[in-house]
């Protein structure tokens, strides 16, 4: 990646339409752009055309029309597409496809290119299962873990050749709630201190409520944009319209006392809130 556009994906009126005689348009004209280091989900009913564009972006299919541009590069014009599959995104889906008679450590290390010799692979593996909380667990086979531990597995596979660009269709969709969060929680740490850029497709609003903005899709267009607060901006504006919130902000009486506040701090206080009630509405 040469790092010169300040998108990461950029899409303009992608379109891909399957079939001849009937023609379906699995993506009609979307036009988005995502940041680098960001963390978005994509939503919709299912058919509207989530796993098309997430194939498209990583380049597991081609649009018929249209442009998408990674890193500010055309992809019609990238010659190596296997090169850019395997060092630039890494994948992780619903159904993990961990290879069933290879340990974790093993299925971590299949992606793995340039990575110097087997020991360097191994020691990089453990490396990545220790990240995704499976420093214990690295000799299990697939069929020895938990759903949600086949797809942390799934993750640090993912992350083998430390891509910039992180997709995943429905990384939560065979887990339970608890597995499901435990999960999201584990891909916001990674986007956060790896600096990864992630999509992920969900259906779960939950999963979404994670994210950093959630693009809504329906019959194949982008239908909605929505940007989630940080926990903290949700959590202050929730506080804003509790009765002590509301009582700070009017400023009726005087609450220094009653909170044990000097009155820069109340009006610092105040001032915040007031802030977090503008900022997330
Ligand atoms: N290979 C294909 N050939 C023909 N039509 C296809 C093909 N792949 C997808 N489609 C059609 O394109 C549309 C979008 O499919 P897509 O898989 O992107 O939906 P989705 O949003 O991921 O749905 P789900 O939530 O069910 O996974 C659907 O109408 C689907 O039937
Ligand atoms: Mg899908």
């Amino acid at each position: 990646m040469t790092g010169q556009s300040q998108w990461l994906i950029e899409t303009r009126d992608l379109t891909r339409i399957y079939g001849d005689g009937e023609q379906i348009h699995a993506l009609d004209h979307v036009t988005l752009h995502i940041g680098k280091g960001e963390l978005v989900a994509v939503m919709g009913p299912s058919g509207s055309g989530k796993s098309t564009l997430l194939n498209i972006i990583g380049a597991l299919d081609r649009p018929t029309e249209g442009t998408i541009l990674i890193d500010g590069q055309d992809m019609s014009s990238l010659r190596d597409l296997d090169r850019f599959r395997s060092q630039s995104v890494g994948f992780v889906f619903q159904l993990h496809n961990l290879l069933p008679t290879l340990t974790a450590r093993e299925n971590v290390e299949v992606p793995m290119t340039g990575a110097g010799g087997p020991r360097e692979r191994s020691e990089r593996a453990k490396e990545l299962l220790a990240l995704v909380g499976l420093g214990d667990r690295m000799n299990h086979l697939p069929n020895q873990l938990s759903g949600g531990q086949r797809q942390r597995v799934a993750i640090a596979r993912a992350l083998a050749n430390n891509p910039p660009l992180v997709l995943a269709d429905e990384p939560t969709g065979n887990l339970d709630t608890v597995a499901g969060q435990e999960l999201m929680g584990l891909i916001r740490d990674l986007h956060r201190s790896q600096g990864t850029t992630f999509v992920v497709v969900t259906h779960d609003h939950a999963v979404a409520r994670q994210t950093e903005r959630v693009l809504v899709m329906q019959d194949g267009k982008i239908v909605r944009q929505d940007v989630i607060g940080s926990p903290l901006e949700e959590d202050l504006k929730l506080w804003r319209h509790t009765g002590l919130g509301r009582r700070l902000v009017e400023k009726k009486e005087d609450l220094t006392d009653k909170l044990g506040l000097s009155r820069g701090e109340v009006t610092t206080l105040r001032q915040v809130l007031e802030r977090a009630d503008v900022a997330g509405d």
